[in-house]
């Protein structure tokens, strides 16, 4: 996610539209950049880091005009730099313009331009765009609004775009497709765009939101108007905004945390997007394909990693095992580097984390490195350290996670364990061609059955009700269940301050039993699988000491539902995918105890987003 923000009207544009980009740092905020339209010339400030980097590098420049495109960056392709950031120009720098989304087809059109004399100066998708509105607005001698309608004609991929041209100081163009985009309407003949209303609900409530494939033309003295890319002039709907700017920021919801939990449909489709086919049955990790043999033929496999990604790091252990019969250890980032571990050039070491910036994945990454390990990466953050020390690594495209617990990015982590370990079973023949088929087919439909998981809310958040004030709780799940009943577990405590542990449903008997009593929910993941009778035999081990079960199960589940106090459903899914569907209501409970209990969810005592000290 990136964020865009535009201004055109008497007033001066520059400090409304920085203004707009600090709003919009939660949608990503490695670089940033501000296109002024100088009355005859384009004048582009762009830096790497954060708005106020752009800032500090703008003050002692001219900013001065009425029109400006401004954009913070969330990088998808080409790493945070100077040079990739927007906007983007055109080779005579005439045209400027600023993208959220992602050109599909990128590396296509850009063969055509370089074959027609463009020269490319980023590593940009967006990079694309600008060029081919030059192209087209000399080859059809339009104007260039018109040449950007004509040029989304020829995009694959998801956009919301706004575009300036020094030829046309009172004019702004701008295109939406499956990123979003608001138009703002200022009483006093200004307007304003941008990616949701947060820079713009301060100045104005009147707002049309565009639909996909729709183009707006503002002109100061025609005002605006929209059309298709057909060019077939549509009627604005305007809306009066209701939110304030505070609930904006976190698109209507109260934390960040209940955003990020809600936004897993589309963060798990970001994540698999373009890496796997059910009907063609193919996966393609472009990242790390050319060290999947290395990876086949390794000793093995040690993945390094801390808290939620850790647990990301067990599921994948299961699902790699169990599908492609590699040999895989899963290590605390903290403990794997000191414990001197036996390593060599055989050895693939993974870092999973979300941040890219844990210094003790760092750590142990720099220690693999030095024993000649291939080092890959799992992370969310593009060009973080993690991501840049690695040979290679693979992106979760979960987007900006701002809330300190990890949700969207740990079932995004485990999206990626998983079409690995598929990858990799498909290559060394350990995996049937139905099986592998099936896989895709049902990991392709995990969105939509996340989306299910999620009606359950309200009633997740009744069971919250009940035990908000419970001091204890445990945690039990078996196989690749067992590192989501500990994820879980962490859920809770780190948001809500109450002891949590997760274990193996199974080890209960050797030592937590001992805890169970009628104050004590147990949290168990009893979905159908091939442990579920033992799962079931634990419940009835928690039921005869009268503690509380909170089960898990699958649809139409009735033998848990008998035994349980409460029973939570999730879709019928292969029991490899269950991590995916089951961690939602273990991400829901803790939300809704820790706010009932009056906590900092999104800032939890003593807790930071990325821990870059040991
Ligand atoms: C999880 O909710 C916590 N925020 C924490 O355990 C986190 O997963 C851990 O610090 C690792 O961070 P990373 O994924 O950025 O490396």
């Amino acid at each position: 996610m990136c964020g865009i923000v535009a201004y055109i009207g008497k007033n001066e544009a520059y400090p409304i539209v920085i203004k707009g980009l600090k709003r919009l740092e939660y949608r990503g905020y490695d670089s940033s950049g501000v296109a002024i339209n100088q009355n005859g010339a384009l004048q582009v400030y762009k830096r790497v880091g954060k708005v106020s980097n752009l800032e500090d590098f703008a003050a002692n420049q001219d900013r001065s005009g009425h029109a400006a495109i401004g954009h913070t960056r969330w990088a998808t392709h080409g790493e945070p730099s100077d040079v990739n950031s927007h906007p983007h120009t055109s080779m005579d720098g005439k045209i400027a313009l600023i993208h959220n989304g992602i050109i599909e087809n990128y590396d296509v059109l850009k063969q055509e331009l370089v074959k027609n004399g463009y020269v490319f100066k980023s590593a940009t998708d967006t990079e694309v765009v600008v060029h081919l509105v030059d192209y087209i607005q000399k080859k059809e001698n339009v104007w260039f609004g018109e040449a950007l309608r004509l040029a989304l004609n020829h995009v694959v991929g998801a956009y919301a775009i706004v575009a300036m041209s020094s030829d046309y100081p009172n004019r702004l163009v701008a295109a939406r497709k499956s990123s979003p985009l608001v138009v703002g309407i200022g009483s006093d003949g200004a307007y304003y765009c941008a990616s949701d209303a947060t820079p713009i609900v301060e100045y104005t409530k009147k707002v049309v939101y565009l639909n996909d494939e729709e183009v707006a033309v503002i002109d100061l003295e025609k005002g605006l108007k929209l059309y298709d890319i057909a060019d077939q002039q549509k009627t604005p709907f305007f809306q009066e905004l209701e939110l304030e700017l505070e609930a904006l920021e976190k698109g209507g919801y109260e934390h960040f945390m209940l955003k990020e939990i809600h936004e897993q449909p589309r963060s798990i489709h970001d994540c698999f997007r373009g890496r796997l086919n059910s009907e063609e049955a193919w996966v393609a990790l472009g990242g790390i394909r050319e060290y999947e043999q290395k990876m086949i033929s390794a000793n093995r496999l040690i993945i390094v990693a801390c808290g939620t990604s850790w647990h990301a790091g067990l599921v994948g252990e299961y699902l790699i095992e169990d599908l492609a019969r590699i040999n895989v250890e899963v290590e605390y980032a903290s403990e794997f580097r000191y414990r001197n571990p036996i390593l060599n050039e055989n050895d693939v070491v993974i870092a999973i984390s979300q941040s890219g910036e844990t210094a003790d994945t760092l750590a142990a990454l720099e220690l693999a490195k030095s024993k000649g390990a291939t080092i890959l990466g799992i992370c969310n953050v593009v060009g973080s350290s993690i991501a840049r020390i690695t040979d290679a690594g693979s992106y979760t495209h979960a987007g900006p996670e701002i809330g300190v617990a990890s949700t969207k990015a740990f079932t995004a982590q485990v999206t990626v364990l998983t079409l690995m370990a598929l990858s990799l079973a498909h290559k060394k023949g350990t995996i049937s061609e139905s099986k592998f088929r099936q896989l895709l087919a049902e990991l392709e439909a995990i969105p939509e059955k996340v989306k299910r998981v999620l009606q359950t809310d309200a009633y997740i958040e009744k069971i919250a009700a009940i035990y908000k004030d419970s001091p204890n709780a445990l945690y039990l799940g078996r196989g690749s269940s067992f590192p989501v009943a500990l994820e879980g577990a962490l859920k809770l405590k780190e948001i809500s301050y109450i002891h949590a542990e997760g274990y193996p449903a199974a080890e209960m008997k050797h030592g937590p039993i001992a805890l169970i009593d009628e104050n004590m929910p147990i949290i168990v993941i009893a979905t159908q699988g091939n442990s579920y009778e033992k799962v079931v035999s634990n419940i009835q081990e928690v039921k005869a000491r009268k503690g509380k079960v909170i089960a898990i199960v699958t649809e139409g589940d009735e033998q848990v539902r008998n035994m349980a106090d409460h029973v939570i459903e999730i879709p019928e899914v292969d029991e490899f995918l269950v991590p995916l569907l089951a961690t939602i209501p273990l991400q829901l409970l803790s939300y809704h105890i820790a706010v009932m209990r009056g906590c900092n969810v999104d800032q939890p005592r003593n807790l930071a987003k990325s821990v870059t000290v040991e």
